[in-house]
């Protein structure tokens, strides 16, 4: 299991959204969130990447168990290093180019070297035909 999500309980001003949310993930595995507008998609995947705080719920991620409520700022941030979200709207740095915004998070946020970076990053673009 890459990763296990479980008992993911939160409510906004005494209204429950997530109610007891299990969700395991296997390697290679593509997961599809699908619900009606205002079912709780965005705050389940907000409360994952901590920009939420959960009532309750744990993620077990690479063999480590995290509390989603009661996370520390050092499992926040290693959480952080081993996700990533994809906002909807649009987020990119226009005053950069399309390189540099995605080598940007390899660099600054996980202090990866930028040559191997810029090879990562046009290895990616090569595949969506971005080069
Ligand atoms: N910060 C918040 N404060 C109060 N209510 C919220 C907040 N964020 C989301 N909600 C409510 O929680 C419910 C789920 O919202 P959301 O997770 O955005 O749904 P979805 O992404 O599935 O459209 C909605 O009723 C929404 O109004
Ligand atoms: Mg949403």
């Amino acid at each position: 299991m890459l990763m296990s999500i479980c008992h993911v309980k939160k409510e906004f001003n005494g209204t429950p959204v997530l109610r007891d949310v299990n969700m395991d993930i296997d390697k290679g595995d593509v997961v599809v969130i699908l619900g009606p507008s205002g079912s709780g998609k965005t705050t389940f995947l907000r409360c994952l990447n901590f920009l939420e705080r959960a009532d309750g719920g744990e993620l077990e991620l690479d063999g480590k168990t995290i509390d989603l409520h009661d996370a520390s700022n050092k499992d926040i941030a290693d959480v952080r290093r081993k996700t990533a979200f994809v906002f909807q709207n649009y987020n990119l740095f226009a005053n950069k180019t399309v390189l540099e915004n995605v080598t940007l998070g390899l660099t600054a946020g996980r202090g990866i070297s930028k040559t191997e970076a810029e090879e990562r990053a046009r290895e990616a673009l090569q595949k969506v035909g971005m080069l």
